[in-house]
């Protein structure tokens, strides 16, 4: 990949037009980036928010309209308990910390996933954090928090179940849009570019609907490497691709 500058993807999202609206991120690698350097798992965790910090400040100097970053999977409560923990715990922390700069900076955070899922004090901070940040027209920054595709499925489709069954939708007026407008990113726009770090190939159940037609990127680097000059990299070479979604 090209060392793109900051500031010219800057250029390629604002001036020609053709840079991404929608990046989504699965941050991958943390537990192997402590791992090389002897460190127990939660020192890559760590380093891994040192790098969302980064990445959305970057994200937003670009003018980018919406970065969505994969923070907690609806799996990844399989982890051991110790491990369940201090993710929970640098959430916390993060949250308590990042907010008000997010805010300074003009950046709107929202969620998507089952936060209900989380600690009631998580839901408080992030219900808090959407609240204050509502009015801010930068970035938006959305956080997947206890976030499966699946799951996020499920619960659309429970709900058109109730619609159906009260009377107020017909069997045949389920469309596209009709899923769309009960899934969490309801209201954003159509993800163009979908990056995952540390070399894993695959989506681990995140924005499965949404990635219909985003462009699919996945980068050695480990997530705590991660920053503005890499996302740089990845908006470039999204910009030399030929989208042609289904057309010719
Ligand atoms: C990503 O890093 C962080 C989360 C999934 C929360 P990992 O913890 O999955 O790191 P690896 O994949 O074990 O290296
Ligand atoms: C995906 O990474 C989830 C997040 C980045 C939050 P995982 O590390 O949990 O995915 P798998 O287990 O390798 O598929
Ligand atoms: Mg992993």
């Amino acid at each position: 990949m090209t060392g793109l500058s900051a500031s010219s993807a800057a250029n390629a999202v604002d001036s020609t037009g053709v840079g991404p609206r929608h990046v989504a991120i699965i941050m991958d690698g943390n537990g192997r980036w402590a791992k090389r350097r002897f460190l127990p798992r939660v020192a890559g965790h760590r380093a891994g928010a040192e790098a969302v910090r980064k990445t959305v400040r970057a994200a937003a100097d670009m003018g980018l309209q919406v970065l969505t970053l994969y923070a907690f999977s609806s799996e990844n409560w399989r982890r051991t308990p110790g491990e369940v923990s201090d993710l929970m715990g640098l959430l916390r922390h993060y949250l308590r910390n990042e907010i008000e700069d997010l805010h300074r900076n003009g950046v709107r955070l929202t969620s998507i996933g089952d936060i209900n899922g989380l600690d009631q004090d998580l839901v408080v901070l992030i219900e808090e954090g959407i609240r204050k940040t509502a009015g801010n027209s930068r970035l938006n920054f959305v956080l997947a928090l206890n976030y499966g595709s699946q799951d996020e499925m499920v619960r659309a489709v429970r709900d058109i179940a109730r619609a159906v069954a009260d009377g107020r939708l017909a069997p045949d007026e389920i469309d596209v849009d009709a899923i769309e407008s009960r899934l969490d990113t309801n209201g954003l726009p159509p993800l163009d570019l979908l990056i995952r770090t540390s070399g894993e190939k695959r989506l681990s159940n995140f924005l499965l609907w949404q990635a219909a037609y985003a462009e699919l990127l996945f980068v050695d680097t480990l997530w705590p490497d991660f920053d503005g000059e890499k996302l740089a990299a990845a908006i470039a070479d999204f910009g030399a691709r030929e989208r042609r979604f289904g057309g010719r």
